[in-house]
């Protein structure tokens, strides 16, 4: 039995359209009469799942979000998706959970709205953390990838949301291409409303990206980041300015930013004196759990109890929350924790 399992996690760093259950995909592709080429429930797999014999490449990883955008095809399944996603994380007792969904990726199959997505996902996750009685917040992702324009429109909707449960904007996608620069006036104005900055830098692209990432888009927090550590100076300015990375192990190996789990740089990271937590970054996609990350680091990384309770600890600090929110979770969760 995975010994983290009965414990209380927080989850910063968790993609919606990478957390949906196979099963219900499964059962939407048949009910939808989608047209894939998966004529066995093997090949489905492979084409939503990163799978062992598959190449660990970030172009394979980011393959399966082109595949998922099929599927919502109704406010039902949206809705439904999303309810299933947060009674998942629930049952993995991820009892503090900040969601992040791509409002544009959503919208694609249908040509849906973004106000539209935005309102049944949020509507969705809300009842069903309720129903879970677990804490939840929202994130928004725009993808570098896509144009700027359209993340203007997001952003601007996304702090309409904040009385819904949105608290952050996320910048995504593919690092390895396209700069966050082009995004910094976009950020600027969703800080100035209210929201909190996460941004994916470091994981696909070298340490300049978490440098920029700081400095153009004052980020709070950065997902993944491990190839920070190629650079002492970006290193100290993220002490400097107590920057929190989002780690995400599974994750970086199936998208080949390490060679295998026992290179992950995340005890580097951690005696590099950076502020550190664990995350899934997309469950499903990769076929983990949390509870499967923290066993991950405790075994093969080398994390003790105590040093996983210090990235449980971070994560509730760096939690895009008010204090006094903060508060009475961060003392369920010591109570947890220290027993
Ligand atoms: N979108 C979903 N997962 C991602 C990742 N690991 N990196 C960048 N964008 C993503
Ligand atoms: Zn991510």
């Amino acid at each position: 039995m995975n010994p983290f399992g009965p414990l209380p996690k927080p989850e910063l760093h968790r993609h919606l359209e990478g957390s949906l259950r196979l099963r219900s995909l499964f059962d939407i592709a048949r009910a939808e009469q989608l047209t894939l080429p998966a004529p066995t429930a093997e090949h489905f797999r492979t084409l939503v799942q990163v799978r062992q014999h598959e190449p660990f490449t970030a172009e394979n990883f980011l393959s399966k979000f082109r595949v998922l955008r099929l599927f919502y095809r109704s406010p039902e399944i949206i809705q439904r998706l999303t309810a299933e996603v947060i009674a998942d994380a629930a049952a993995d007792n991820i009892r503090y959970l900040e969601l992040r969904f791509t409002p544009v990726a959503l919208t694609r199959a249908r040509g849906f709205s973004l106000y539209e997505v935005m309102d049944w996902v949020t509507t969705s996750a809300t009842e069903a953390a309720r129903r879970h009685g677990i804490v939840l917040r929202l994130i928004v992702s725009v993808n570098r990838h896509e144009p700027p324009g359209l993340a203007a429109e997001v952003a601007e909707l996304a702090a309409s949301f904040r009385p819904r449960g949105v608290v952050g904007l996320d910048l995504a996608g593919d690092e390895s291409r396209y700069p966050a620069a082009p995004f910094a006036p976009i950020f600027r104005e969703a800080r100035a409303a209210g929201l909190h900055i996460t941004v994916h830098a470091g994981e696909w692209g070298p340490a300049s990206n978490v440098v920029e990432a700081i400095e153009a888009l004052h980020a709070e927090r950065i997902g993944h980041g491990i190839r920070v550590l190629e650079d002492p100076n970006a290193v100290a300015l993220a002490r400097e300015r107590g920057v929190v990375f989002e780690v995400c192990p599974t994750s970086n190996y199936q998208s080949g930013v390490v060679p295998s789990l026992e290179a992950h740089p995340l005890p580097k990271m951690l005696a590099a004196g950076l502020r550190v937590t664990l995350n899934t970054d997309d469950p499903s996609i990769s076929g983990i759990d949390l509870s499967h990350e923290f066993a991950l680091a405790h075994e093969k990384l080398g994390l003790s109890r105590e040093a996983l309770w210090e990235c449980t600890a971070t994560a509730l600090d760096a939690a895009f929350l008010s204090t006094p929110r903060r508060e009475a979770v961060v003392n369920a969760f010591r109570k947890a924790w220290q027993g």
